[in-house]
């Protein structure tokens, strides 16, 4: 459904990803894992259309979006919830939810996708009225969701999402990913927490220095040894580990201990 194929993008400095290759499958909740500085979030911002490619193709459902506007790359049912927190705090849960149905003209249609997203997530009708401001992380990170909803998405795309939040609500993030996945949307997820990202995904990648490096079913990447010396410093390189660090990687934790 999503396809990069030899993608070079960077910020003018010089290139960030240096020839990615990757495919989200329609059904798939691919999730992307890998060091800080890999380029995760410069893929993400391919996809939103904040950046563009310089070399190399971008397409969604078989039409090029290397050169689309973010409002576009909206219309097509691609939304993004960002790496850092974006709500109005100033304004209220509701308005904050309903500002996602930009694009939406039809004042019904409006009113029934907040309906459902209310039922999705109950914490956008309970606090309708606060600001948004006044709500805990976990809370915010939920209406957020909410109002990605309301563009009503083919594919949803999300930034490390569970970033900054205690453990107990970092899981009612997974869980509500979970659920927008099983309700029939596309997700391609960045998530730091290796173990909590791979155990839930249908697809599993591990990007390093702006490339793919390791690919397969969550599960695999998971249980493959490279990837014990990668989060412990090293480089995994023509499938073969290079450890930086010189700790074997039997020795390790596995990826996403604390
Ligand atoms: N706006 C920018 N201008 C210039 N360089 C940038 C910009 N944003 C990111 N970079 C650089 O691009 C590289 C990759 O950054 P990116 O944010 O994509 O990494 P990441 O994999 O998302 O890391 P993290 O896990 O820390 O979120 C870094 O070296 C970073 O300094
Ligand atoms: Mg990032």
């Amino acid at each position: 459904m999503l396809v990069f194929e030899g993608v070079f993008a960077g910020y003018g400095g010089g290139d960030i990803l240096r020839g990615v290759d990757l495919v989200v499958e329609e059904g798939s909740l691919t999730c992307v894992v890998g060091p800080n500085g890999a380029g995760k979030s410069t893929l993400m911002k391919l996809v939103s259309g904040l950046l563009h490619p310089r070399v190399g193709r971008l397409e969604f459902k078989g039409r090029s979006i290397a050169r689309a506007t973010p409002r576009q790359i909206v219309k097509q049912g691609i939304v993004q919830v960002m790496q850092a927190r974006n709500l109005f705090p100033e304004l209220t849960v509701r308005e904050n939810v309903e500002l996602g149905a930009f694009l939406v003209s039809d004042g019904e249609v409006v009113r029934r996708r907040y309906a459902e997203v209310c039922e999705m997530f109950p914490i956008v009708g309970e606090r309708a009225k606060d600001r948004a401001g006044s709500l805990s992380g976990g809370q915010q990170r939920m209406v957020e969701f909410a109002r990605a909803l309301m563009t009503d998405p083919v594919l949803v795309t999300l930034d490390e999402p569970s970033m900054g939040l205690e453990p107990r609500a970092a899981k009612i993030i997974y869980d509500s990913i979970v659920s927008m996945h099983r309700a029939g949307r596309s997700i391609l997820l960045v998530e730091q927490n290796v173990r909590a990202g791979l155990e839930r995904a249908t697809h599993g990648v591990v990007m390093e220095a702006g490339r793919v490096r390791l690919e397969g079913t969550g599960a695999d990447v998971l249980a493959n040894p490279q990837m014990r010396a990668l989060y412990l410093g090293g480089t995994i390189e023509e499938g073969r580990v290079a450890s930086s660090t010189g700790v074997g990687a039997g020795a390790a934790a596995p990826p996403g201990a604390p």
